[in-house]
């Protein structure tokens, strides 16, 4: 019902409250060093709220018990779980808290990170009533406002908390969850344009190949990043700084030219036998392309680029069948 919603709504947000103030008390001394030395700034904590659960697994238990929540409700909010002989016991503990906010500023549920090496890192509230994870994306709530003409996508809490202190206040980031047509849905309604920020390890990689096709399905305009030599956008941002960032953001890669670079990456370029099968790759690729005069213009530039006759591409490109 819309009041159990409600109450749900509240405990939530009492949750991040106390995680604040105990991140700011003697017992969370630890996570405010832990923060600190990620190089989080006061005002970064304060914007996105971030907070502290202590080493008792019964603390926010406790706390939530004492506001007058009972154990069905506490159960719904996933923030406890409730064990007929042991009795409740804290979903998150002894780590960093990163509240996870709606489009609204609304407290929807939490991710919680190990203060240093550790397993799982991060753990992530399960969905609730209040918590669709494929309908809302970390940082939106400031993103939308940002004024900038594109959506940065990153992978990681980290890496947008990072970017928004940096000034990059358009980055968001799905929730620990793959990306997906729902999150391409919802980034449409704010923004036209994606530049895709994930990580540069192989993983990132392919998760930028999967989401590419969803949200040019969402019908947005796609670029990608090149972060190397650095992992992440939060660790290029330590290493090189907001302006080196700026530069690659304004040089980002279209996302057709991505996927070139990537299916050029699996063969030696100077191995004529792998170099046909390359350009037949990149053939198929060319001829997915609807519009002619765009068509066109990819044939050039990727013919430019590896060293192929235009003409021969061209070719290669209608007997792979063209729909325009
Ligand atoms: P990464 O492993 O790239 O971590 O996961 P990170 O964001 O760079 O974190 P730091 O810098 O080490 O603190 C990217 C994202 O994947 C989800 C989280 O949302 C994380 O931010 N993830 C990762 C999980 O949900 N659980 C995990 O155990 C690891
Ligand atoms: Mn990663
Ligand atoms: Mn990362
Ligand atoms: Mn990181
Ligand atoms: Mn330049």
């Amino acid at each position: 019902t819309m009041d159990a919603k409600a109450r749900l709504r509240e405990m939530n947000k009492l949750s991040a409250n106390y995680f604040y103030y105990l991140l700011h008390s003697k017992r969370g001394q630890k996570g405010l060093a832990y923060l600190k030395n990620r190089g989080i700034t006061d005002e970064t904590i304060k914007r996105f709220g971030l907070g502290y659960a202590d080493i008792y697994n019964d603390d926010l238990y406790r706390f939530l018990k004492s506001k007058g929540y009972s154990d069905e409700e506490l159960k719904d909010s996933a923030l406890v779980t409730i064990d007929e002989r042991r009795g409740g016991s804290d979903k998150f503990w002894n780590r960093v808290m990163f509240p996870i906010m709606d489009v609204n500023n609304r407290v929807i549920g939490f991710g919680g990170r190990v203060m240093g090496d550790g397993s799982p890192k991060y753990l992530n509230s399960k969905e609730t009533t209040l918590f669709d994870k494929s309908r809302n994306l970390y940082g939106l709530n400031f993103a939308r406002s940002s004024r900038k003409k594109e959506i940065i996508l990153c992978e990681g809490y980290m890496d947008v908390i990072s970017m928004h202190q940096a000034g990059f206040t358009n980055a968001v980031a799905a929730l620990g969850t793959a990306f997906t047509s729902g999150h391409g849905t919802l980034l449409k309604r704010y923004t036209e344009n994606v530049i895709l920020s994930f990580d540069s390890d192989e993983a990132g990689q392919r998760a930028i190949l999967r989401a590419i096709p969803i949200l040019k399905e969402a019908g947005l305009t796609v670029r990608v990043l090149n972060l190397k030599p650095y992992k992440d956008p939060d660790e290029f941002i330590k290493g090189l700084g907001r302006e080196a960032l700026e530069e690659r953001i304004s040089h980002a890669t279209s996302s057709f030219m991505f996927q070139i670079q990537v299916a050029a990456g699996r063969y030696d370029q100077n191995d004529p036998e792998e170099k046909t099968k390359f350009q037949h790759e990149a053939a198929k690729l060319l001829s997915t392309i609807e519009e002619r005069l765009e068509r066109k213009n990819y044939i050039d530039a990727v013919s430019r680029e590896y060293y192929i006759d235009a003409k021969d591409l061209e070719e290669l490109v209608n007997y792979y069948g063209t729909s325009g």
